[in-house]
C-alpha cells in the first residue's frame, strides 16, 4: 500500500517531535493506545493560562507512518489555536488532510484521542471545567 505524498513527508520530517515538562501547570499530556495494532503516541501541549491558546505541541510516536504523520500533523494543527479550538479537531480532517486509507484511519483516530486527552489532562491540572472552556471560545 502506497503512502500519500503528505505521509511521507511527514514521516521525513516529522515536526515538533519531542517532550515537554511533564510536570509544569501549563502543561497536558496524553498518552493513548491503539488497540488495533499496539501503537502508542504520547502528544503534549502548553497552554497560556490567561488566553487558553496552545504555545507549543510536542509529540513522540512509536507506530506506523500514519499514526507518525497523523501526530506531526496534530501538533502543527494545535499550535496557536484556544483549546476549544483544538478540541474541535477531527479525525476526518487528518484523515482528508493526509488522504489516509481505510486500513489507516485508526491512526488518526490516535491522533484526535491524544490531543483530547492532552486537553483533558490540562483541564484536569487547572481545574478547568467544560463550560468554563467553552465560555472562553
Ligand atoms: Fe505496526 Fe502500526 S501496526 S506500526
Ligand atoms: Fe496502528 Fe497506524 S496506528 S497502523
Amino acid at each position: 500500500m502506497a503512502y500519500s505524498d503528505k505521509v511521507v513527508d511527514h514521516y521525513n520530517n516529522p515536526r515538533n517531535v519531542g517532550t515537554l515538562d511533564k510536570s509544569a501547570q501549563e502543561v497536558g499530556t496524553g498518552l493513548v493506545g491503539a488497540p488495533e495494532c499496539g501503537d502508542v503516541m504520547r502528544l503534549q501541549i502548553k497552554v497560556n493560562p490567561e488566553t487558553q491558546v496552545i504555545e507549543e505541541a510536542k509529540f513522540k510516536t512509536f507506530g506506523c507512518g500514519s499514526a507518525i504523520a497523523s501526530s506531526s500533523l496534530a501538533t502543527e494543527w494545535v499550535k496557536g489555536k484556544t483549546v476549544a479550538e483544538a478540541m474541535a479537531i477531527s479525525n476526518t480532517d487528518i484523515v482528508k488532510e493526509l488522504a489516509l486509507p481505510p486500513v489507516k484511519i485508526h491512526c488518526s483516530v490516535l491522533a484526535e484521542d491524544a490531543i483530547r486527552a492532552a486537553i483533558g489532562d490540562w483541564k484536569k491540572k487547572n481545574s478547568v471545567d467544560e463550560t468554563e472552556a467553552v465560555a472562553v471560545a
